[in-house]
């Protein structure tokens, strides 16, 4: 039985570390253990140009306690009136590493993304043109089609016809949480990849809604049925390079969880290389665990993977807080629902 596992450092392909107060408090909990991150722009408003992901990247150097190694990849709120020079730019500068595609609507903080998919064209033309990725959340908004189904709809009506409009345009689907999506990288091998998070290889839709409505296991894309989380679960631990880790950690304040109106996204950062490597464990699949951390995700994006090591440790049980306090208040961490054996260090 294995009880010692070394790794490559780890990177997380989709990360939301927000600003100010809350940034401060949940850095350190992905800088713990991770080497670098893809930086979603979600914020309230949206990082979109150039010098505003310049100057968020300095926050977040800023807010990195003392001593800690971690490196912030910036992505681009993509928008109706993005300019193509300066995604170029920022690209050619090492400024940002990526675009973000909201469809407008689509998740938390939203509301700036994009409507008519032909109006950012010559932005998707010109990435094309350099490699630059485009980071999609991969959900249609309209109201007709059910939530559940969200997903698979907008990989056919969105999408694939971007894709095949936009030869070259390297794209990940990001946090994808149905087989349909898995069955759409796997068909396409070129220039496409996907991430997928900690939390959705372990819970499914019965999490969120059996015994009582769990706001904590809300989160967008939603989970799915069983059989999409196994389908997951499998890519995930198929030693397949388009499939990497992106734990779309989504940090919000209890209050905002748990009230009538709760918002959306799962705080996985504190413990989700505990739960990945008992996941991976549970499936006899160990071996699979650094690709999927901390090999894929670099490849895909033409980085070199981290030098540095960590050690996962099977042991007695790990003791996480239920909560991590903020200077903007509580903000629980994801309850896997079963107990964790894997150290870190
Ligand atoms: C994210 C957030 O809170 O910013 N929420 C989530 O449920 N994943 C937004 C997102 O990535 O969809
Ligand atoms: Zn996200």
């Amino acid at each position: 039985m294995t009880d010692s596992l070394t790794l490559r450092r780890p990177d997380d392909w989709h990360l939301h570390l927000r600003d100010g107060a809350m940034l401060e408090a949940v850095l350190p909990e992905t800088a713990r253990h991770f080497a670098r991150a893809i930086i979603m722009p979600n914020l309230v408003p949206p990082v979109v140009t150039a010098a505003q992901a310049a100057a968020y990247r300095e926050r977040i150097l800023k807010a990195l306690p003392e001593g800690m190694d971690f490196t912030p990849l910036m992505t681009l709120y993509l928008t109706e009136e993005t300019d193509p020079e300066d995604v170029t730019a920022a690209y050619a500068n090492g400024i940002a590493q990526a675009v973000k595609l909201y469809p407008a609507g689509a998740t938390t903080n939203s509301a700036s993304g994009v409507r008519d998919f032909d109006r950012v064209r010559p932005v998707l033309e010109a990435m094309a043109a350099i490699g630059m990725p485009l980071c999609v959340h991969g959900e249609v908004t309209d109201p007709e089609i059910d939530i559940f189904d969200r997903e698979a709809v907008f990989i056919d009506r969105v999408l694939d016809p971007i894709r095949r409009a936009t030869p070259g345009l390297r794209v990940v689907m990001e946090h994808i949480t149905t087989a349909e999506g898995v069955a759409y990288v796997r068909a396409n091998p070129t220039g496409l990849g996907a991430t997928i998070t900690t939390h959705h290889l372990v819970i499914n839709r019965n999490h969120i809604l059996v015994g009582g409505i769990k706001p904590h296991y809300y989160c967008l894309p939603v989970a799915k049925r069983e059989s999409h989380r196994l389908a997951l679960r499998e890519a995930a631990m198929s030693g397949d390079a388009r499939f990497f880790l992106g734990t779309d950690s989504a940090p919000h304040v209890d209050p905002l969880k748990e009230c009538a109106c709760g918002c959306a996204g799962c705080f996985t950062a504190t413990n989700t290389l505990s739960i990945l490597a008992e996941v991976f464990e549970q499936d006899v699949r160990l071996d699979r665990l650094e690709g999927f951390t901390s090999l894929h995700g670099p490849a895909f994006y033409g980085l070199p993977p981290n030098e540095a090591r960590i050690t996962l440790t099977k042991g007695a049980l790990v003791a996480y807080p239920a909560k991590i306090e903020t200077g903007a208040g509580p903000v629980t961490v994801f309850d896997p629902g079963f107990p964790l054996h894997w150290h870190v260090s």
